[in-house]
């Protein structure tokens, strides 16, 4: 059994990406499997924390014990989510939200016809950038794939969004991040230099995660 470091802790995930609807066959997502959100859900339920999964489709199984909310769109995505953030202890947002959706979803399938088309987008909300705005009690974990200046735009979503943690990664590698089993990650507080965390499993990434936040909240 793993440490029992996380009993009576209620902890909030969100995994997987958004998928935004074009007409009644097409959609727009992008490459987040959910391998990384649901790691931490299952540690963090193996720590003996109470686990609700906010999740986008997956092809993944939810872990054991883990209260599984499946969503679709960003909207949705974002109205489970602040249904549970009141009592959340610790909210870790691993979900790839599309950052837009078509303006209306066509009720009929679009007929193929002239060479080009409009497709008129409308920006979805920053769901943590908003849950920071009202956060209290809850300590708030954001992740951010950046493909160049890694630190430095990491560091500006951590202020930005009010976070007391953010887990950055570099995707314009191939052989970690999106779909893959590992992760090469960097861990960045507003009170400590950024801690790099060399290639290692996701279940790894999110163990590190959960002992650099309780020892932060210890020192609160
Ligand atoms: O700004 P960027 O998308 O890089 O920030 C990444 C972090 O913000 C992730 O934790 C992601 O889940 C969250 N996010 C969000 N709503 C969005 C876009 C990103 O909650 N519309």
């Amino acid at each position: 059994l793993a440490k029992q470091d996380l009993k009576g802790k209620k902890v909030l995930v969100s995994a997987g990406p958004t998928v935004e609807a074009i007409d009644p066959v097409r959609y727009l997502t992008n490459h987040s499997s959910g391998k990384m959100g649901y790691a931490i859900a299952e540690v963090a339920q193996e720590r003996g924390a109470q686990v609700t999964l906010v999740s986008g489709p997956t092809k993944l199984s939810p872990p054991q014990g883990v209260a599984l909310i499946p969503v679709t769109t960003a909207l949705q995505m974002q109205a489970e989510l602040e249904n549970h953030y009141e009592a959340a202890d610790y909210v870790i947002m691993a979900a790839a939200v599309a950052d837009y959706r078509p303006v209306r979803a066509a009720q009929q399938k679009i007929k193929k016809g002239t060479d080009k088309i409009n497709l008129p987008l409308v920006r979805n909300p920053d769901i943590l950038f908003e849950l920071g705005q009202k956060k209290r009690q809850q300590v708030l974990v954001g992740f951010a794939a950046e493909t160049q200046q890694l630190l430095v735009n990491a560091q500006e979503k951590l202020f930005k969004k009010k976070l007391d943690l953010l887990v950055a990664n570099d995707v314009a590698r191939q052989d970690i991040g999106f779909g893959s089993n590992e992760n090469e990650v960097y861990f960045l507080s507003p009170t400590s230099s950024p801690l790099h965390l060399a290639q290692t499993s996701k279940q790894q990434v999110a163990e590190k995660l959960f002992d650099l936040l309780l020892a932060m909240t210890k020192r609160k």
